[in-house]
C-alpha cells in the first residue's frame, strides 16, 4: 500500500508565529471566557466581544508569517504529491500561506466571514461588526466563519475518508483535549495507522501514540519531514 500520510495540527504549530495557544500557562483561555467568545450562546448574548475577539486575532494572524514548521509541511505535501492530506484545528491560515494546498481548517478560517441568515461566505474585512451588512442578502447577522463549541467541524466526510486509507498519523502542536480531533488517533490506530505526536512536551493524548517526538515545532517538524523524504 503506497504512504498515505493524515497530519493534525493544533495552535502548537503557531506558537512560534507569535500566536498564542488556548491552554498553556497565559493562554487565550486563561484571558477570556471560552463561553463567552467561542460559542453560538455567547454570540447571542454579546455579539460586539465575540466580534472584538476574533477582530484582533484575525489581526495577529494577518501579521504573523508561517515559522520553518508551516513550511516544512508544504515541502512534504509537494514531494509526496497526492498522499498527504493536512487537517487543522487552526483557524490563522498559515498553513496556506505556506503553501500547502490540501489542507482542511475544520474549525474555520478567521480571514473568512459567513452571514448567518443566507449563509453566504466572503473574505472578511480587518474588521467585522455587528452593523456589517452581508454582501449578498444585506442584512447585519455577520459573523466569523469559525466553528464554535456545539458547533459541527468542517470538512468530517473529507477527513474521515483520508483517515481511512491513512497509513500514518502524525499529530502536531494540539492538546488533544477537543472533539472530534482529539478521537483521530484511535480512529487511525484501530484503522492499523502508525501514529506520531510532535508536542513540545507530551500531552494528555500521549500514551495513544505509537511514537512520541517532543521538542518546538519549528525544530521538530522539519526534521520529522526530513526523515520521512530521506528514506
Ligand atoms: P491547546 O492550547 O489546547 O494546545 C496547544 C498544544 O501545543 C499544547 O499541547 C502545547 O504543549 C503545544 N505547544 C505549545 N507550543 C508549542 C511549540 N512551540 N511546538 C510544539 N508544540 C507546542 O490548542 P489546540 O489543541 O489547538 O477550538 O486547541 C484545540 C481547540 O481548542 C482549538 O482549535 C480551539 C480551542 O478552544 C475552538 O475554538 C473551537
Amino acid at each position: 500500500m503506497p504512504e498515505s500520510i493524515v497530519i493534525l495540527t493544533g495552535a502548537g504549530v503557531s506558537a512560534e508565529s507569535g500566536l498564542g495557544t488556548f491552554r498553556d500557562t497565559g493562554g487565550i483561555w486563561d484571558q477570556y471566557s471560552l463561553e463567552d467568545v467561542a460559542t453560538p450562546e455567547g454570540f447571542a448574548r454579546n455579539p460586539a466581544l465575540v466580534h472584538d475577539f476574533y477582530n484582533a486575532r484575525r489581526e495577529h494572524a494577518a501579521q504573523a508569517r508561517p515559522n520553518a514548521a508551516h513550511e516544512a509541511l508544504a515541502r512534504l505535501e509537494r514531494h509526496l504529491r497526492g498522499r498527504v492530506t493536512l487537517v487543522t484545528q487552526n483557524i490563522d491560515g498559515l498553513h496556506e500561506r505556506a503553501g500547502s494546498r490540501q489542507v482542511y481548517p475544520m474549525h474555520g478560517r478567521v480571514d473568512q466571514a459567513v452571514c448567518a441568515a443566507c449563509a453566504h461566505r466572503w473574505p472578511a474585512p480587518s474588521k467585522l461588526s455587528t452593523q456589517t451588512a452581508c454582501p449578498a442578502c444585506g442584512q447585519n447577522t455577520c459573523r466569523p466563519d469559525v466553528v464554535w463549541f456545539g458547533e459541527m467541524p468542517y470538512y468530517l466526510d473529507e477527513i474521515e475518508q483520508a483517515l481511512q486509507r491513512a497509513t500514518q498519523l502524525v499529530v502536531i502542536g494540539t492538546s488533544g483535549t477537543v472533539y472530534p480531533a482529539a478521537g483521530f488517533v484511535e480512529v487511525a490506530s484501530h484503522l492499523g495507522a502508525h501514529t506520531v505526536e510532535i508536542n513540545l512536551a507530551r500531552s494528555e493524548a500521549s500514551d495513544a501514540f505509537n511514537r512520541v517526538i517532543e521538542g518546538p515545532a519549528s525544530e521538530a517538524v522539519p526534521a520529522w519531514v526530513e526523515e520521512v523524504l530521506g528514506k
